[in-house]
């Protein structure tokens, strides 16, 4: 099936989101869409998948014109969407999920549980149709997705950011499915911001930028040249640092435990230093335990035993509040979740954890202008791209939500960074930004620890690396070490020889 969006635009009050947006997507291909964060990529298939209506412009498949006023339309029309979010319900099993809401097509739970199975064979999924999805690591629940997608006849299947939550293994595995569908001929769009991915699969790469199709690039073209017509100008895409100045400044995290509700130890005696003026990386495979540290550290997990001092100061035991109070800045790995409320606007958010002081607050009251003053100042400073200060942080992309955390975050005096997953879901340029400040939070002597899972992003960032592994620390090792070394190290297997003590940041400095 052949789709084709003409002349789509969307537009969100003032703001147009899609401007005249051409498109075509043919069966039997890969279209990437690239674009930097709120260019209008998820806008416009959200459009082709019903959830918005354009004010101008038409869909066809196949040449006809399509009328969708929800997904539902779409979605009979042959038009399937793997949302980044998973819209399963945890609680239900697997063929419950796909049969939802097409009881009567599937011809019920019998029925779905034959498609679950016809198409986990095809693809060699492994899906057992009873399981309980929130059983399901990550990367199975996409699957789910997909299922889902291809169970109601999809011959144009939609991926926003796929990859974003994945592993490296996942993601591979993922890039095979796409290829397999391609071949089936599906007609697939891929969105993703990692043109490592662009690269290895597009047949077609379509680049949009602040609403507007700029142009059509190559997989041949280089990730320089990919990244900087996203942008419309020249981006870094390695991090920029010189040698680290170590500092006084030091946290120490001794036998830190954390138990998750049931008691199983999620972080299991881990010992580790961060001096000022480094950045520790925490590397590893979702789920092994880094959430839960970084958690720990800012007294968010209540099952906590152990040590974290910073500069003496004991932290472990004290509330959230008096965590952030003692200068400790942190990036949680879900900005939706824990980082921002959506419904409160850029100035709201930035002063969310300093509603108790001078200078925004006087005799129990905000003081408007100075909060304005500042938001101001921030939305600049940060390159947030929004309307203005009144924006809700809920309508801003992806990446301009995470600017907003970075700009409240660093927006005060710290003597501790922590960032989790600071990038995900950034596009280039803002990536290159996000990197920026972290260096120049280490290069201002204050200790940082950044967790991420993207092996690029850890060894660019790090100037020592911690791997973790079923909530413990499998080694503290130099940024230079090589990333087969990285690899065993998140497999479980300790570095071949260990440094004499991992706790020494000196190791790190002189690599
Ligand atoms: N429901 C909405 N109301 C108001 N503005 C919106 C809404 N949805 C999106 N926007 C705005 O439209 C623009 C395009 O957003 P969109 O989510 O399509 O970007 P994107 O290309 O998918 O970005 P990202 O890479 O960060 O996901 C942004 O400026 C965003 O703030
Ligand atoms: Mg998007």
């Amino acid at each position: 099936m052949t789709l084709e969006l003409k002349g789509i635009t969307k537009r969100f009050g003032a703001l147009t989101a899609n401007d005249h947006i051409d498109l075509e997507v043919n069966a039997g291909e890969i279209h990437c869409l690239l674009g930097e964060n709120g260019a209008g990529k998820s806008t416009l298939m959200n459009v082709l998948y019903g959830l918005y209506q354009a004010d101008e412009g038409q869909i066809l498949l196949d040449g006809e014109v399509q009328h969708f006023s929800g997904p539902g339309d779409a979605m009979r029309a042959g038009i399937g969407m793997v949302h980044q979010h998973f819209m399963l319900i945890p609680v239900f099993t697997v063929a419950e999920n796909v049969l939802l809401g097409h009881e009567k097509a599937l011809g019920g739970l019998s029925g779905a549980k034959q498609k679950v199975r016809e198409i986990s064979d095809r693809f060699g999924f492994h899906i057992d149709p009873d399981a309980k999805i929130e059983d399901l690591p990550v990367g199975v629940q996409q699957r789910v997705e997909i299922i889902k997608a291809l169970s109601q006849d999809a011959k144009v299947l939609v991926f926003d950011e796929p990859t974003a939550v994945l592993t490296p293994r996942e993601t591979d595995e993922l890039m095979a499915i796409m290829q397999q569908l391609r071949d089936e001929g599906t007609a697939i769009v891929f969105i993703t911001h990692k043109l490592r991915e662009v690269r290895a699969i597009a047949d077609r790469i379509t680049v949009i930028r602040l609403g507007k199709v700029v142009g059509e690039a190559s997989r041949e073209d280089s990730s320089n040249e990919l990244a900087s017509m996203m942008v419309g100008r020249a981006v870094e895409l390695t991090v920029q640092k010189s040698p680290p100045v170590l500092t006084d400044n030091i946290v120490e995290i001794r036998g830190l435990t954390v138990l998750d509700a049931i008691g199983q130890k999620v972080v299991n005696d881990v010992s580790f230093d961060v001096r000022g003026g480094e950045v520790l990386c925490i590397a590893g495979v979702q789920g092994n335990g880094q959430t839960e540290l970084t958690e720990a550290i800012i007294g968010m997990q209540p099952r906590t035993t152990g040590s974290i001092k910073l500069n003496g100061l004991e932290l472990q035991g004290k509330s959230v509040r008096e965590v952030l109070d003692s200068g400790v800045g942190f990036v949680p790995e879900d900005r939706t979740v824990d980082g921002l409320v959506g419904d409160f606007t850029i100035a709201e958010n930035l002063m969310l954890d300093r509603y108790r002081g001078e200078p925004f607050v006087r005799v129990g009251s905000i003081d408007r202008a100075v909060r304005d003053e500042f938001a101001t100042e921030k939305l600049d400073a940060f390159d947030i791209r929004a309307q203005g200060i009144d924006t809700h942080v809920g309508t801003l992309s992806g990446g301009n939500q995470q600017k907003v955390v970075l700009a409240r975050e660093l927006g005060r005096p710290l003597s501790l960074f922590v960032a989790s997953q600071p990038t995900r879901g950034l596009d280039v340029g803002s990536i290159e930004f996000v990197h920026s400040q972290v260096i120049a939070s280490r290069d201002a002597g204050i200790p940082v620890i950044v967790v991420s899972t993207e092996l690029d992003e850890v060894v660019g960032l790090a100037d020592r690396i911690a791997v973790m592994y079923r909530g413990g620390v499998v080694g503290v090792v130099p940024a230079d070490t090589s990333r087969d070394t990285l690899g065993l190290m998140m497999a479980g297997e300790p570095p071949a020889a260990a440094p004499a003590d991992p706790t020494d940041p000196s190791e790190g400095a002189a690599a």
